[in-house]
């Protein structure tokens, strides 16, 4: 484990002086503004190599999806949990029982040694994780992200995370009870750009949500508007849509989100602007991981937290064989534009995201 080899102060330069930032060099060189960021350099580095394995795959989507189930949490009424606290590992005997957290076990085994082993708490390996799994997927964002989260001490109560099969009401009053508006809901569903199912249609597992798993980009909010031609699976399964690609499994609430009067033009803006995508998501993301936390008795290491590579391509593309007439108009207050291109070729099938 890094230790902090030296931290200075600056002087203070004011009688009344603003708040000094107490700067700390690690003992890898790297200077950060609080001394407990030095141990996450270690965890973030043993977090790519032993569990990422470098890559925007499989564990790095899980570890963000966590990042969803276990802040989610919550209501800003009380009752429904502590939110970003780590409760999905601490209490994982009771929340890994929900239907919704189905396949969360996996990442679970991953990181709950993970943190016993770097003596850190659930609550932050899941959310500094996320972002860290975040800087492997070009495009992705920094998020802002904090560490020194202290144990959970209750589990949150079943029916805090949303099915894919529930009404799109229903979704949106329950991430309004935990504090987001339509708006950053549909900020948050940028992660199901980095995303694939294995539980609601097991026959068809790995089965991404948009033809770029590996890339956070927008193709997903464009990809999610395409007419659906075939179901992937057999269709039969709840929270099953249409898809337009083969290999490529659409959500029936992302489905439907992106047709909602209520978000579908935040849903078609998102699809047209990847940076815009990249910034909403990463202030809702940042507020996702503060739920239920006193964020000034935690410590900002945004700072460690690598910087993504750009994605391939800075704007959304029809896939080959795809057009603009195969986009289902969904915002009734402006026309998506023709300016997209389509990929060269002919179509061809979504590959599953390889299991780690
Ligand atoms: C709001 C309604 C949402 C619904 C109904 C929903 C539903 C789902 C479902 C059913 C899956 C497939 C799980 C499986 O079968 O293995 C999935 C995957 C995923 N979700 Fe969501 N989700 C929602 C929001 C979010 C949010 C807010 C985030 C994060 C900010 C998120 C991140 C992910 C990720 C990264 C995956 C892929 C996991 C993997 O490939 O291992 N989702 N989601
Ligand atoms: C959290 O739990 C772990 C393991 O049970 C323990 O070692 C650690 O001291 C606890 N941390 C706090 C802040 O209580």
């Amino acid at each position: 484990m890094l230790s902090v080899a030296l931290v200075s102060l600056a002087a203070a330069s004011t009688a009344y002086g603003a708040a000094l930032a107490p700067r700390a060099t690690c003992s890898d060189g790297t200077v950060v503004s609080n001394a407990q960021c030095c141990n996450f350099i270690a965890v973030r580095d043993d977090l790519i190599n032993d569990i990422f394995e470098g890559q925007c795959g499989e564990f790095a989507h899980s570890t963000v999806r966590i990042a969803f189930h276990d802040a989610i949490g919550f209501s800003t009424s009380g009752g429904k949990g502590n939110g970003a606290d780590g409760s999905i590992i601490a209490f994982g005997t009771t929340e890994l029982g929900f239907a919704a957290n189905a396949g969360i076990d996996e990442i679970v085994e991953e990181l709950q040694p993970f943190a016993d082993a770097h003596g850190i708490s659930y609550g932050d390996v899941i959310h500094f994780g996320s972002s860290v799994a975040l800087s492997l997927c070009p495009g992705a964002p920094v998020v802002q992200t904090f560490i020194g989260r202290g144990n959970a001490t209750v589990a949150a109560p079943d029916g805090t995370v949303p099915d894919p099969f529930n009404p799109v009401t229903q979704i949106l009053s329950r991430m309004a009870e935990a504090g987001f508006s339509s708006d950053e809901v549909v900020a948050l569903l940028a992660s199901h750009s980095i995303a694939a199912q294995d539980q609601v249609e097991p026959a068809i597992a790995r089965s991404p949500f948009d033809s770029t798993p590996a890339a956070f980009d927008s193709q997903v909010f464009l990809e999610t508007l395409l007419k659906g031609t075939a179901f992937p699976g057999d269709g039969a399964h709840q929270g099953e849509s249409e898809s337009p690609l083969p290999g490529e499994f659409r959500l029936e609430s992302d489905d439907a989100i992106a047709r909602d009067s209520r978000t579908a033009c935040t849903w078609q803006a998102l699809a047209l602007d990847q940076a815009l995508m990249a910034n909403k998501f990463a202030a809702a993301m940042a507020k996702m991981s503060l739920l239920g936390q006193s964020k000034p008795s935690l410590v900002d290491c945004t700072e460690i937290i690598p910087k993504a590579a750009a994605a391939p391509l800075s704007k959304a593309f029809f896939p080959a064989g795809k057009t603009l007439a195969d986009i289902e108009q969904s915002c009734a207050t402006q026309t998506f534009p023709s300016t997209l291109s389509t990929q060269a070729g002919t179509t061809t099938s979504v590959a599953p995201v390889p299991e780690q």
